[in-house]
């Protein structure tokens, strides 16, 4: 896909990852959208980008499908979307000479933990099912999650902000394939450290003092434009400080005789 003249909407945008690909994206000729909860961060940064904004909490299906409506009745439809609001629970406050403080899972709130959850999954897949229509209204599109190389290893000091970054990687996979028919491609970008607010107060110094590198977003906002442009589905890149982004695969599972795509050769419901 090329970017001059495309449509493109982020979440997240008002800030971190989402703000510097809002950036990249609007200085390649695409008209971009910025949707995000925080109303002040997300407007200013779209007078600094030239976007619009619009106030969207990724977690409402309602509004995902308000939103979508009225950009295909505006603009004609999406091209990209960069489904990448998101937000951590560990706390960035940890013991001294801990980089962060890992979360107790027997403390976690039920509010924290629906509030994670519908942030991080449910922005990702209620973001997919509305942009749909509105891509293929233009003949097809570029869905780019975030998930994160939490969501390719384990991580233990927020063991719930891992398991949402790995279902965006279950939901990519599956996805790429199931979409390509319609012409919209899916894939995630899994960065490591990056000097955001989602980190807190400190974290990235911290880091930074144990010997860590810690990336830019500008990093990233090419990795998502790579990933758009690549005309490649069901991609993982893996965003690492000093090398260019690769793409991540996994192992075949040992004795598994089933083969992805031969299930969707079947069609729904075959065998
Ligand atoms: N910073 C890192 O080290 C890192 C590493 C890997 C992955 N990520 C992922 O990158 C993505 C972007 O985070 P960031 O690092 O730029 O952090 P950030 O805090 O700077 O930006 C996150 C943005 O998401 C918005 N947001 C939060 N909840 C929302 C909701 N319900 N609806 C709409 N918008 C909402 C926030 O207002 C904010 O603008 C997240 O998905 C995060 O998990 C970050």
């Amino acid at each position: 896909m090329k970017l001059h003249g495309k449509i493109a909407l982020v979440t997240g945008g008002a800030s971190g990852i989402g703000l510097a690909t809002a950036e990249r994206l609007s200085s390649e000729g695409v008209s971009v959208v910025i949707a995000d909860i925080d109303e002040g961060n997300g407007k200013s940064a779209a007078d600094r980008t030239g976007a619009e904004f619009v106030r969207l909490d990724v977690s409402d299906a309602s509004r995902w499908s308000e939103v979508t409506e009225d950009l295909t009745r505006r603009l004609g439809g999406i091209d990209i979307a960069f489904l990448n609001a998101g937000i951590a629970t560990f706390s960035a406050r940890g013991a001294p000479g801990e980089i962060m403080a890992p979360i107790d899972l027997a403390e976690l709130s039920d509010e924290a933990y629906r509030r994670i959850m519908g942030t991080n999954v449910d922005g990702v897949v209620l973001g997919a099912r509305a942009v749909i229509p509105a891509m293929e209204a233009r003949g097809g599109g570029a869905i780019v999650a975030t998930s994160s190389v939490a969501g390719l290893i384990g991580f233990p000091p927020d063991p719930i902000y891992t398991l949402t970054k790995h279902a965006v990687i279950g939901l990519v996979r599956s996805l790429g394939p199931a979409l390509a028919p319609r012409n919209i491609t899916v894939n995630a970008i899994c960065p490591g450290v990056v000097d955001t607010n989602i980190l807190g107060e400190g974290t990235a110094q911290r880091a930074r003092d144990a010997g860590l590198s810690v990336m830019q977003p500008s990093e990233i906002a090419d990795a998502v434009a790579q990933a758009v442009t690549s005309g490649e589905s069901g991609r993982l890149y893996v965003c690492l400080p000093d090398r260019d982004p690769v793409h991540y695969e996994f192992a075949p599972v040992p004795g598994l005789d089933f083969e992805p795509d031969r299930a969707l050769e079947a069609g729904p419901g075959g065998s």
